[in-house]
């Protein structure tokens, strides 16, 4: 019998109904389509409607991702949510969303920004492996929305608010999570941060009109880190688990921009086509990117049974986060009838 093994069971995704194209941003700032486009392959985002929380948004992932997987709130034994952009500073998303389903179980936020679900799949992978828990539930949700400034060219084009969830079981047919790295460089933390509102420059009128509350960003850094980590990260949770990037069946990359992932890709010498990308309709929905190109990929029918799946993740940190998992036989031939549930927008 092989190695338990955390495996994905249930799947499902929310995005908000409004959108915000490459047109609404050239009457915002100084930008243009073609510009925005050549540079990052970005052509709208979603945002928000005044109904949508983040864990309104996060519930409405989770409960398709637990009907795909055939159960109910009160089975799930831990939620970990991936969230940097709470309702409230205190608590975290994941006891809002832990009540909303119903459930009595654990429930805690890892605030990973951009890396953040592939490190909350990580964590479930160890909480499955050693039998502490059974059935977990692992979301990505963010309205970055509420952190960006819509003055800034350089950041408003790049990201948009989504959320996504899978629910994690044993297997020990070999599924499930077959390798991971992680990391962190503390150092290039400046590059992508939020200045303002944390207690060393707490909240006043002084960083709100310093705009300090948005999040500044050095392009051209995260950019080459970016690169870096996406492939340097695929080379080794692929040979950790015995591979070569080669044999990867699906790649999905942090849906950050698509010059990043055709530089990441070029680099390993591997074809675009490997590559997941959705990135075009969501631009980078932080916590909620891997697992929403995840969901798409799968409802696309590019997930099948036995399929090995590379995952990267990079962001603010800065930080970064890969895994392969291997999924089990519930994708998608063997059962349509799950594969449709959650599948319109
Ligand atoms: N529209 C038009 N022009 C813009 C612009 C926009 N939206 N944003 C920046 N520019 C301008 C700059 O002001 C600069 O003008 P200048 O030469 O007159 O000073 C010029 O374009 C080039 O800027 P630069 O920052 O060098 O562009 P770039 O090619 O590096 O692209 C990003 C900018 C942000 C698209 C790119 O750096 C990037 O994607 N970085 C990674 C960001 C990321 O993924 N962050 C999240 C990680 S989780």
């Amino acid at each position: 019998m092989s190695k338990r093994r955390a495996h994905i069971v249930g799947w499902g995704k929310y995005v908000p109904a409004r959108v915000l194209s490459n047109a609404d941003l050239e009457r915002m700032v100084e930008t243009e389509d073609e510009w925005i486009v050549t540079r990052t392959g970005i052509r709208e985002r979603r945002l928000r409607t005044e109904t949508d929380t983040t864990t309104s948004m996060a519930v409405n992932a989770s409960r398709d991702a637990l009907k795909v997987a055939g159960l109910e709130g009160k089975d799930i034994d831990l939620i970990i949510v991936a969230n940097s952009s709470p309702d409230y500073l205190l608590p975290g998303p994941a006891n809002f969303v832990q009540h909303e389903l119903g459930a009595s179980c654990p429930a805690f936020t890892l605030a990973g920004g951009c890396s953040g679900w592939v490190y909350s799949l990580v964590t479930a992978n160890q909480f499955i492996e050693t039998g502490a828990y059974r059935n977990v539930l692992v979301v990505g949700v963010e309205i970055i929305s509420f952190a960006i400034d819509y003055t800034d060219r350089s950041t408003c084009i790049l990201f948009g608010d989504a959320a996504a969830a899978v629910v994690l079981q044993p297997s020990t047919d070999g599924a499930g999570v077959l390798s991971f790295e992680l990391g962190s460089d503390g150092g290039l933390a400046k590059n992508l941060w939020v200045p303002g509102g944390g207690t060393v420059n707490p909240v006043s009128q002084q960083v709100v009109d310093n705009r300090e509350h948005y999040i500044r960003m050095n392009g051209q850094e995260v950019f080459k880190f970016a690169v870096r980590q996406l492939s340097s990260s695929l080379h080794n949770v692929s040979t950790q688990a015995g591979l070569s990037p080669s044999d990867l069946d699906l790649i999905i990359p942090h849906q950050a921009n698509l010059r990043i992932i055709e530089a990441a890709a070029e680099r390993l010498r591997l074809p675009l086509d490997k590559f997941y990308v959705n990135l075009h309709k969501y631009g980078n929905t932080s916590a909620a990117s891997i697992p929403l190109a995840l969901v798409e990929a799968i409802q696309d029918g590019r997930v099948k049974p036995h399929d090995r799946i590379g995952m990267v993740a990079f962001g603010s940190g800065l930080s970064w986060a890969g895994a392969v998992v291997k999924m089990g036989v519930n994708v998608p031939v063997a059962n349509p009838e799950a594969l449709a549930v959650g599948a319109a927008d």
